[in-house]
């Protein structure tokens, strides 16, 4: 049975094909960052243009790469939230209109779980049950995890989240749009110790996070350490970048062992654009195996946004396809533990 997945929840138009046992026959993404990057962030009407311009070429181009025709899709699986509501209702429209076009399903998507069922495109998959650190741009969660659509959220930010907070220190530090992996970058030559920065809510027994309080301390360090005017010399933007990530990274990794501990779980699901980052691998890797667990993680191009995700997350919950689409859904805000698994499926 192959599904089309379709990508639009942010500033990544993505398309990718998934047909069970064959696995991925195509996956396609254009970025928008160099649209978006003068602006320092997303501008939500610029990204639903965009998309509009590209999703059509991606489709005829993931198909032909494929060499699947359109009637050969059986169903079509579309991001219906969380994510910006303009640019989610080009991605939900178009799907559901080619869907209805077809006389086939449209499966609007949870984004997040497409993220946390995105190891499962690896070749050595975790199993159920397990817990997952969802970390990317609008989201710093703590799930267990118990099934396909079983999601229980243990923990969450309070406040901004971890890829916004690598987004903003990058801002206060001069670097580029998208911060993340500028930050990361930055931080290879710099001193993790140099600026011993706190470690949001590890004093707390809770599992949720906070970083505004890092991002305070890291715009005061900025602050105090420049000359007037003028920006950071090289090498001290790079021991705040490093000392930045050392605390984001440290408090991660506390509460996903705390999480561990309090479940009694071994096995442990890191997904999210943030999931890219070494030193968070890294460390992950480190203090999960100390203590016989094991950490799986998407290849980095499956942990920032892709369609490859949502196809497959379509695919899973296929049994609860409606033909012709019943409605458009297109959902800024969605909770993921109201998913539920879908019906039993049977094909
Ligand atoms: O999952 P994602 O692609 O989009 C959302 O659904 O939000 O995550 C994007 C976030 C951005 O905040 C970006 O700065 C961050 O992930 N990110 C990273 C790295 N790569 C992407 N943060 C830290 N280190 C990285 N290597
Ligand atoms: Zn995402």
């Amino acid at each position: 049975m192959t599904v089309l997945g379709i990508e639009t929840s942010c500033d990544e138009t993505g398309v990718a094909l998934y047909a069970g046992e064959a696995g991925l026959l195509a996956d396609l993404l254009y970025s928008q960052v160099d649209i978006h990057r003068i602006y320092g962030g997303v501008v939500p009407e610029l990204a639903s243009r965009d998309h509009g311009a590209k999703l059509m070429p991606l489709v005829v181009d993931a198909l032909a790469e494929a060499g699947v025709a359109l009637g050969q899709l059986r169903a079509v699986a579309y991001t219906g939230g969380p994510g910006l509501v303009g640019a989610l209702m080009v991605g939900a429209t178009f799907a559901c209109s080619l869907a209805y076009g077809l006389a086939i399903p449209a499966i609007a998507v949870h984004h997040m779980e497409g993220h946390l069922l995105a190891p499962m495109l690896e070749p050595d998959p975790p199993r159920f049950p397990f817990l997952a650190l969802l970390v990317s741009g609008g989201h710093t969660q703590l799930v267990l995890v118990e099934g396909l659509g079983r999601y229980q959220t243990l923990g969450a930010t309070l406040d901004d989240a971890a890829g916004e907070a690598f987004d903003k220190v990058a801002k206060m530090l001069g670097l580029d749009y998208p911060g993340g992996p500028e930050v990361a970058r930055a931080a290879e030559t710099g001193d993790p110790a140099a600026i011993r920065f706190p470690r949001p809510m590890l004093g707390k027994d809770s599992l949720d996070f906070s970083f505004s309080g890092l991002k305070t301390a890291v715009r005061l360090a900025i602050e105090s350490r420049r000359a007037g005017d003028c920006s950071l010399d090289v090498a001290t933007r790079s021991d705040v970048a490093a000392s930045f990530q050392a605390a984001a990274v440290d408090t991660l990794v506390a509460k996903c062992m705390r999480g561990l501990d309090s479940t009694g779980l071994s096995t442990l699901v890191v997904a999210g654009g943030v999931g890219a980052n070494r030193m968070l691998r890294t460390q992950l890797r480190e203090a999960a195996t100390a203590r016989g667990a094991r950490v799986y993680y998407p290849r980095p191009e499956y942990c920032t946004d892709n369609a490859a995700m949502i196809a497959y997350a379509g695919w899973c919950r296929r049994a609860e396809a409606q033909a012709p689409p019943a409605a458009i859904i297109a959902t800024p805000r969605w909770a993921l533990d109201d998913l539920g698994p879908p019906p039993v499926a049977h094909s």
